[in-house]
């Protein structure tokens, strides 16, 4: 039976519910992490729990519950869905109150939720080994992309338009023709140049931790990360692209809206980043 954690219970997860007043419900007042799972155990942990009291902190909502805490629930989630391999959720909403605007009494505790899905990934490995399509659409989104709200509603959007043109992704540009990241993800190239490039987090996206991983892993190997911006044209003209979240680890990008990227097939440097952040992602989960 699947099984989900809802302010201090661990309770089916087809009942599992929270009370219509929730500020999350009522006002998107809420923000989240998702840590992969690999092998049973959680990915890239420490840089999902830093950006989450970051998030917190950034919208004043008192952290709930101690880090350790979260993550023995976190584990709990995981172990009682036997999740082998697949995500672990969390959303921390400002709490249940009579809907108004303004903040709540101080008092008024967060609510807590935590679920986790399996994934299959023998899927994932061969959607990787084809790679993905992506399309290319404005980025219509508020001003602070950066805290991890669950105010996701232009990303829903995109996500879904992208998926009627048959693609997994879409990129999100800004008015100068500059793409941001994807609806749910981080977008790399690999430019003319040879240079990995990515956008800068000065702009208005998510520090994904996935993002923030590779840039190390890829100056350890001196391969010099250029966090700059790059252009639709720019990408469309790329030697290779790819995108990389929790949920997507690596994944190589073969066509941008109706452009071939490379050959077409996943580029050399994507794989061999790919093969490195999976490695370095399972040794490094706790
Ligand atoms: N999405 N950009 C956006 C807008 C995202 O929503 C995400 C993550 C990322 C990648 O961040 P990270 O590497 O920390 O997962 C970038 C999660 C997986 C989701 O919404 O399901």
């Amino acid at each position: 039976m699947k099984v989900a954690y809802v302010n201090g219970r661990y309770v089916p997860h087809t009942g599992a519910v929270v009370h219509i007043e929730d500020r999350g419900f009522q006002f998107a007042d809420a923000v989240y992490e998702v840590w992969a799972v690999l092998d049973g155990r959680l990915s890239d942990a420490e840089g999902h729990f830093t950006r989450l009291a970051r998030s917190l902190g950034e919208l004043s909502i008192t952290p709930p519950r101690s880090r350790s805490a979260l993550l023995a629930i976190l584990r709990e989630v995981v172990r009682r869905n036997a999740v082998k391999n697949g995500i672990v959720y969390l959303q921390i909403t400002r709490g249940t109150a009579p809907r108004d605007h303004a903040f709540p009494h101080a008092d008024t505790p967060p609510t807590v939720v935590v679920t986790a899905k399996s994934l299959d990934l023998a899927y994932l490995e061969a959607s990787a080994a084809k790679g993905v399509a992506v399309v290319t659409r404005p980025d219509t989104r508020w001003g602070r992309c950066d805290i991890k709200t669950v105010g996701l509603l232009p990303n829903v959007l995109a996500k879904q338009s992208a998926k009627e043109a048959g693609a997994y992704e879409a990129w999100l540009v800004d008015k100068e023709g500059r793409v941001t990241e994807g609806a749910s993800t981080n977008a790399w190239i690999v430019d003319a140049g040879g240079r990995l490039r990515t956008r800068d987090t000065a702009a208005n996206i998510l520090r994904g931790i996935t993002r923030g991983e590779l840039i190390t892993l890829a100056n350890e190997l001196q391969m010099p990360v250029d966090e700059r911006p790059f252009t639709v044209d720019e990408a469309k003209g790329a030697r290779e692209a790819f995108l990389t979240a929790a949920s997507a680890f690596l994944t190589p990008v073969v066509k941008i809206d109706e452009a071939s990227i490379g050959d077409g097939r996943p580029g050399p440097v994507t794989l061999r980043l790919r093969a490195l952040y999976l490695d370095h992602a399972r040794r490094n989960a706790i």
